[in-house]
């Protein structure tokens, strides 16, 4: 019996030497060692054998059986090692070959510019008001004190919005400017504080929209940056000098600004504040036009008939207001001649921001 179970043994690992594929390995395994394989009969011989014989033949017949399994293991193995081996060798990694580049975003010169805005005036006490971008009539021009047959209101500078049900006179719009927000956000804080409401300092910024001919100076949808303040005993003095300020912290500290009178219906007085011109130094250049002197945003007292839309007594609340064009000032700080590339999306020119 032992010695045919050595004979059962050589004779399997010689027939495992010649394998070279997974199938012929499966067959192998049924071969000798499957259930009608001659290892599997002497296990199945087991009754006819003496007591003295069984431990013995058993304990044989096991250790071959571990050998041919091990030997099998060893062989798959071996022919996985040898199928990396021969891929490896195949398919060449070629080190040569560049690298796919990432590709980095980077902020919009718009959005650079708000955001230094942003932290200027924040630096001051100014918190952010977000406001709607779809308006009323009502909003955007009967409660900033606009008389009812003003040129802003016609079609030709208004985008209107259809509306399901007729809205009659007060139809609604895309907001042409962002100072509806100042009503907007004076009426929530004096229904918040009806009786001696705490003093205001916001910026409100965000997108405008006019019907206008798109050329290189105007585009149809912009940014706007209103500022409104409102206290007690707030006086044109403040207004300058804040604006001066943030004039110098935007521009320059050597930043020169001055005011000229101007109008708005919801601003009473109104100005217009000019920086002098940073790339000649006032001298005259074709960014100025030759005037030595940008302007750089619309400004005024809150106008009272405004203070009181917005909850305010005027007896004894004043404020001040202003709205700038961060496009604008893009275009200044940088020397881009045409608006229309903020919205035209070409790379060539983001990428250099
Ligand atoms: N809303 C004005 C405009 O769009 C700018 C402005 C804002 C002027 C606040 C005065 C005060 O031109």
């Amino acid at each position: 019996m032992q010695e045919k179970l050595e004979g059962i043994k050589q004779e399997a690992l010689a027939a495992l030497e010649n394998i070279d594929n997974k199938s012929a390995l499966e067959a192998w395994q049924v071969k000798y060692l499957g259930r009608s394989s001659a290892l599997m009969d002497v296990f199945k011989s087991f009754g006819t054998l003496s007591k003295e014989e069984k431990p013995v033949v058993g304990k044989a017949a096991n250790l071959v059986k571990v050998a041919l399994e091990a030997a099998s293991g060893e062989k798959e193995n071996l022919m996985n090692q040898q199928h990396i081996n021969q891929a490896l060798a195949g398919e060449k990694i070629d080190v040569t070959l560049p690298g796919r580049r990432k590709v980095s975003g980077g902020l919009h010169p718009t959005t650079q510019t708000l955001r230094e805005i942003y932290r200027v005036f924040g630096d001051m006490g100014f918190q952010i008001y977000r406001s709607r971008e779809i308006e009323t009539d009502h909003y955007n021009f009967q409660m900033l004190n606009f008389p009812p047959f003003h040129p802003a209101r016609d079609m030709q500078d208004t985008f209107f919005v259809k509306s399901e049900q007729d809205r009659g006179d007060d139809p609604l719009m895309l907001r042409t400017h962002t100072s509806p927000g100042q009503i907007h956000a004076m009426q929530e804080h004096t229904g918040l504080y009806p009786d001696n409401p705490p003093p205001i300092r916001i910026i409100l910024p965000g997108m405008c929209y006019r019907y206008e001919q798109i050329t290189a100076r105007s585009e149809i949808q912009f940014n706007q940056v209103e500022g409104l303040a409102i206290g007690k005993e707030i006086t044109f003095g403040d207004l300058k000098g804040t604006l001066s300020n943030f004039a110098r912290r935007m521009f320059g500290q050597d930043a020169k600004t001055r005011f000229r009178a101007s109008h708005f219906p919801f601003t009473e007085p109104s100005a217009e504040m000019d920086v002098g011109c940073f790339l000649c130094n006032g001298e005259g250049c074709s960014v100025c036009k030759g005037a030595g002197w940008l302007e750089i945003l619309g400004c005024g007292m809150v106008h009272p008939t405004v203070l009181i839309n917005g909850g305010f007594d005027p007896e004894v609340y004043s404020g001040f207001a202003f709205g700038m064009g961060p496009e604008r000032i893009t275009m200044m700080r940088h020397h881009i001649e045409d608006i229309r590339y903020f919205w035209s999306n070409d790379l060539r020119f983001l990428e250099q921001f």
